[in-house]
């Protein structure tokens, strides 16, 4: 067995794995270890360069970004797992990056998870302002990420906050900013000395909030499961306003709600279990096809698998939700009314259909009977996660750069059940290697009686289109 030691990233696996392919070490006899006593500063330098006669291994875009993510997730077995994939590659196993490889799956699943945990840093990072007197850093936060993702947030941060100067502080280490330059320090200590810093006295801007948050929050109205999913119980504490809900809640509780119009919502009695939607599929075969796809149960009331279409080089891949009546009918995604008005916002953005990749993040039509009409039924997120199978297929086939997702449930199947259409539309996101631009659905436009309103919506459609144009000519 030989043991390899390496710093605690990414740089310094890579340039260690190059070496280890170089001398032929199979990975079952790579002992990888990590050195906790490396230098504080991560992030620029690696323990290991790769020697000059390291072989120079070709890998996919696609293996490259998942390799990359996946190397942020939490857990110890990353390294010889991430090598075990590297070395099947490097011997012509293309199946070791595929999502029906068991290897590949657990790769994919990896970057998934990491991923989300990039998105939650964004969205759940808040800082507090500190007095003044005390000098930099102006802004503090405190945050517990899933997955090893300070780096990662810490530069989307550097890149937005100006010259302000920041820390965020988290249980493993902290990133830091001097208006200039980011630092990034990786010593325990260092975290819960700064974690100290924390303010005890919120800013103006927090007691603004927090009287705000109060104010729109009704007790007559509180659906806990529904306020627990759209903002987690774990990220409350770095939140200012996550002091606030206990306290609320209980009041709620305890009559509040009775003021108002009572309804008997949250009186449920007892204890809500948060499961994991894709761990709550039921163990099943893999299916060869889509067209034998039985991961979820929508196949039994679909005519047919709805699979993607367009060119496999297609720079551009618009996501929708599920086919509609027409499309299940046909097997073809986007032909029936929301796919005439895709069609029309496309040619307003100049984006002909024939050069993208259209698909749906779930593949077979969910409906319920109305009469003689079959009524489009949202997917649940539990079949979204099941087809995400097909869709990081998808992903790793076609070469597509932006990711244009229509609608709320296509932004779930990238990001997970949290990512809100509000807090993405107008915004470009990173995935993996490729860019997100969220739109709204072509049906939401439909549905609006108010013609003003429609058009507004379909502009919108137009706008994310022309950017994801845009942005795949780059
Ligand atoms: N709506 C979708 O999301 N996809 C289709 O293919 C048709 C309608």
């Amino acid at each position: 067995m030989r043991v390899i030691a390496i710093d605690d990233d990414f740089d310094a696996w890579r340039a260690a794995a190059l070496d280890a392919l170089a001398q032929g070490l199979a990975p079952e006899s790579v002992d990888w270890r990590t050195s906790q006593a490396a230098p504080a500063l991560f992030g620029d330098t690696a323990a290991h360069a790769a020697s000059a006669d390291a072989p120079q291994i070709r890998v996919s875009r696609e293996l490259a970004a998942l390799l990359k993510d996946a190397a942020h997730f939490r857990d110890a077995r990353r390294w010889s797992f991430l090598y075990r994939v590297l070395w099947r590659w490097a011997r012509g196993d293309r199946a070791a990056a595929s999502p029906a490889d068991e290897d590949g799956a657990r790769l994919y699943k990896m970057a998934k998870a990491v991923r989300r945990a990039q998105h939650d840093m964004i969205a759940y990072v808040r800082f507090r302002q500190r007095d003044a007197s005390l000098g930099a850093p102006e802004y503090v936060a405190w945050y517990e990420p899933d997955h090893d993702v300070l780096a990662w947030g810490a530069e989307h941060f550097a890149a937005r906050m100006g010259r302000s100067t920041w820390l965020i502080a988290t249980p493993d280490g902290a990133a830091m900013f001097d208006g200039e330059r980011l630092q990034l320090e990786r010593r325990r200590a260092l975290a819960s000395e700064h974690a100290s810093q924390h303010p005890d006295t919120p800013d103006a801007a927090e007691a603004l909030w927090m009287t705000y948050y109060r104010s729109i929050f009704n007790p007559a109205r509180l659906n806990e499961s529904a306020l627990e999913q759209h903002m987690p119980v774990r990220f409350w504490k770095g939140l200012p306003e996550g002091a606030l809900i206990p306290q609320l809640v209980s009041d709620a509780r305890g009559g509040a709600r009775r003021v108002a119009q009572a309804p008997r919502v949250g009186a449920l009695g007892g204890k809500a279990v948060q499961v994991e939607a894709n761990e709550a599929q039921p163990e099943r075969d893999a299916p060869t096809s889509l067209d034998t796809c039985r991961r979820c149960d929508l196949w039994r009331n679909a005519t047919q698998a709805v699979g993607g279409a367009g060119p496999a080089d297609a720079r551009i891949m618009l996501l929708g939700e599920q086919p509609g009546d027409q499309e299940d009918l046909k097997g073809e995604p986007f032909v029936g009314p929301a796919g005439q008005l895709l069609d029309g916002a496309m040619q307003r953005a100049g984006v002909p259909r024939e050069q993208v990749y259209l698909t749906n993040a779930v593949k077979h039509f969910k409906w319920e009977p109305r009469g003689k009409r079959r009524l489009h039924k949202t997917p649940a997120q539990q079949e979204v996660e099941a087809c995400s199978y097909w869709l990081d297929q998808e992903l790793q086939r076609t070469g597509a750069r932006v990711i244009v997702t229509l609608g709320a449930t296509a932004l779930s199947a990238l990001f997970g059940r949290r990512a809100t259409l509000s807090a993405h539309i107008g915004r470009v996101v990173p995935y993996g290697d490729r860019l997100v631009v969220a739109t709204y659905h072509p049906s939401y436009a439909l549905r609006q009686n108010d013609e003003a309103a429609r058009e507004r919506t379909v502009a919108a459609i137009v706008a994310a289109l022309d950017q994801a144009r845009e942005l795949a000519s780059k």
